[in-house]
């Protein structure tokens, strides 16, 4: 049993493997191998690893030795036909949009887990990938709105005059979101927020920020804790409610989702113009189809004086963090599901957290949606 974490691809700069977790893998006694110079960018030399005792290998000899293979981002297909029948793919695998990469892993008898697919229940915190990363990326989009927005944020009393403290405004309030709102709190900003989900009125509150209130009439939840898709006269609804808000404010952070769904634009290129000069929005939506009309995926554009940064890998932009996290998830998942006696992996589809995360297995597709999607 050997588990492979290869390089990631050029635009990626996290890892799925850090020094630290890599010696808990040793110490469970797993062989592990990285590709060659895995995470020399972050500092961590193949030397490193090695004296931990972890084999350093090309990138085919690591498909080509692995019963397991993790990574931040998918293989290509064309890698999938060097891997051997039965390995285990584990990474943000984006099912969704990926459909003829999910076909072929389960054409070639390969199983995969999508990270991202984890559920979000009790036991499965510790290999929450979504939220360990969306933390991180709510962090660090209040860190790049900062440097664009040319003030500052605290209040500052000073000789020359006083500095009022710059308006953040969060829309969307789930793990990024609470994060962006502390963030922007600790450094001294003025916080509103809203989401479309009531209790996360006391959440916001308890932050110390100030809860925006707009009726849209009847919103809630699903079981798994997203928010439901709004009609498009309720997104109307909340645009108007928005708009003073937004106008107000000197940075307006985005992170309204739907899971499965294309995110809602909740800014349109009116609520845009109506900013002042030098307002910052970031769009941490950018990726799924934006809540902001305009934004551009790995752009930041300039629209009528107003900022619209659309990083799509805000946790990239930590990655020694963001790696530190990813990495554990993944250890804490292989450790949930590792069977000492027989020394493989437990794949039992019934599990309730594997019924979700596992997107193929012994040549089915696992996950109930996926196997909606892909008959
Ligand atoms: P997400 O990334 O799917 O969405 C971000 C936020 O956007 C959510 O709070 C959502 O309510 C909000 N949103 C959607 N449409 C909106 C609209 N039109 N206007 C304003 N906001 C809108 O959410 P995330 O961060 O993945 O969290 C989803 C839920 O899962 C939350 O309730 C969170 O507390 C819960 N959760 C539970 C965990 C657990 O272990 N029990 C772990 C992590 C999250």
């Amino acid at each position: 049993m050997n588990i492979f974490f290869p390089k990631e691809p050029e635009f990626e700069s996290r890892v799925s493997l850090t020094l630290e977790s890599a010696k808990k893998f040793l110490d469970k006694g797993l062989n592990i191998s990285i590709e060659k110079s895995f995470a020399e960018h972050l500092g961590s030399s193949d030397k490193e690893f090695e004296d931990l005792g972890v084999k350093t290998l090309t990138r085919d000899e690591g498909f080509a030795s692995a019963s397991i293979v993790c990574s931040v981002r998918n293989l290509t297909e064309d890698e999938l036909d060097k891997i051997n029948q039965t390995t285990l793919l584990v990474s943000f695998l984006d099912p969704f949009n990926e459909k003829s990469l999910v076909k072929k892993i389960k054409e070639k008898n390969i199983s995969a887990i999508s990270m991202e697919l984890v559920p979000r229940i009790t036991r499965a915190q510790k290999m929450d990938a979504l939220s360990s990363q969306a933390n991180l990326a709510g962090y660090s989009a209040v860190i790049i709105a900062s440097q664009e927005l040319q003030k500052a944020l605290p209040m500052m009393m000073t000789a020359a005059g006083t500095i009022s403290p710059s308006k953040v405004f969060v829309i969307g309030v789930g793990v990024a979101g609470l994060q962006a709102i502390a963030t922007a709190k600790r450094l001294g900003a003025k916080v509103e927020a809203f989401d479309t989900r009531p209790v996360v009125e006391e959440q916001v509150k308890s932050l110390g920020a100030r809860f925006v209130k707009i009726d849209i009439g009847e919103t809630g939840e699903t079981e798994q804790g997203y928010a439901k898709e709004l009609t498009p006269e309720q997104i109307e609804m909340q645009r108007e409610g928005m708009k003073k808000v937004c106008a107000s404010s000197d940075i307006v952070i985005t992170t309204a989702q739907v899971f499965g769904r294309p995110a809602p634009t909740l800014v349109s290129s009116e609520m845009v113009s109506a900013m002042t000069q030098g307002s910052v929005i970031v769009d941490m939506a950018v990726g799924t189809g934006g809540n902001v009309e305009g934004s551009v995926p790995n752009k930041t554009i300039n629209l009528n004086g107003v900022k619209i940064v659309g990083n799509t890998n805000l946790p990239g932009e930590l990655p020694f963090h963001s790696s530190q996290v990813y990495s554990s998830n993944i250890f804490n998942l292989i450790d949930e599901f590792w069977n000492e006696e027989e020394k493989q992996l437990n794949l039992d589809v019934t599990d309730e957290i594997l019924s979700i995360c596992l997107v193929s297995h012994e040549k089915e597709y696992i996950n109930k949606t996926i196997k909606e999607i892909m008959n």
